[in-house]
């Protein structure tokens, strides 16, 4: 049988590496559980700050709903996750440039319906070939989608760190909780790193940071350490309408700067 075709079931269960199959010490997944805090503009920009060190990057889209890497990019695929899955192409086949940033991109299919559909056994699989993917390059970003579900937990499960971000929402901060919670739950090997986005000032965001470690602490007995604080700074939108990255429009802008940090505590840029 096909590894991704045939979309008649929904079993949506996440399904766990084992310690010997989890090999993608390169590969770093931004999660979230709430929608819409800065995980997708953060992966670009992170992805384009690697590149920039000179480290072959490959962003990979693992919104299987609502896709938007190429949408913030302003990218026109001609060829994307959805060809993968329909088995028309492979998943190497499947990867494009983004010239502006020096990094390679694998572009999702928002709305389709067809990846959003996916059952467990079939984003079990393509994380599989994600894992032989990356061993082409130093360094793999991969952007999840909302929610806590099996799917965004399977896709995350390939990381070597989960980067779990939140702003000072207390939904943000409750929903970050959750996804750790059910992530460790599943795994008790994951590295989470916290990166506040959209804070005032890194005080501000490091306030934050400490609610989130004293309930995982408190509840989980789980101390993630913080990977960094990202200033609100409108730069982001703009880019974002210009659909392009950051670091092309305004390099040294604030949240360009913070991100660099990122890279840096997280020992992503050697
Ligand atoms: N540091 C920041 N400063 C200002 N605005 C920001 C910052 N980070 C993100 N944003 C804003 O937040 C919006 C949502 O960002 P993005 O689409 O990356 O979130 P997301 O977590 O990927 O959302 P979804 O869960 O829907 O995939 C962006 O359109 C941008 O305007
Ligand atoms: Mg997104």
């Amino acid at each position: 049988m096909s590894t991704y075709s045939d979309t008649t079931t929904n079993d949506r269960r996440s399904v766990a590496l084992t310690k010997n199959e989890r090999s993608g010490n390169n590969i770093v997944c931004v999660a979230s559980g709430k929608g819409g805090v800065g995980k997708t503009w953060l992966s670009v920009t992170l992805s384009h700050t690697l590149a920039k060190l000179g480290l072959g990057t490959l962003l990979f889209d693992g919104d299987l709903g609502l896709a938007n890497v190429d949408v913030q990019l302003g990218l026109m695929p001609d060829r994307d996750l959805g060809n993968v899955v329909a088995e028309s192409i492979t998943l190497a086949e499947a990867v494009m440039r983004f010239p502006a940033g020096g990094f390679d991109v694998i572009a999702g299919r928002s709305g389709a319906g067809t990846l959003a559909m996916l059952d467990s056994t079939r984003i079990a699989g393509l994380r599989h070939d994600l894992l032989s993917l990356a061993r082409r390059y130093d360094r793999v970003v991969l952007d999840l989608g909302a929610g806590v579900d099996g799917s965004v937990r399977t896709l995350a499960d390939a990381a070597a760190i989960l980067l779990v971000v939140t702003t000072d929402e207390p939904t943000a901060l409750t929903d970050a909780y959750a996804f750790i919670k059910l992530s460790a739950m599943q795994n008790h090997d994951i590295d989470f790193r916290i990166v506040v986005n959209m804070a005032g000032s890194a005080r501000d965001g490091e306030r934050t940071y400490a609610k989130l470690l004293r309930a995982c602490e408190g509840f989980l007995k789980l101390s993630p350490k913080l990977a960094g604080v990202v200033r609100r700074d409108d730069k982001v939108r703009d880019c974002i309408r210009h659909q392009t990255s950051l670091l092309v429009r305004h390099p040294t802008s604030d949240a360009a700067r913070d991100v660099e940090m990122v890279v840096e505590r997280l020992g992503l840029g050697r």
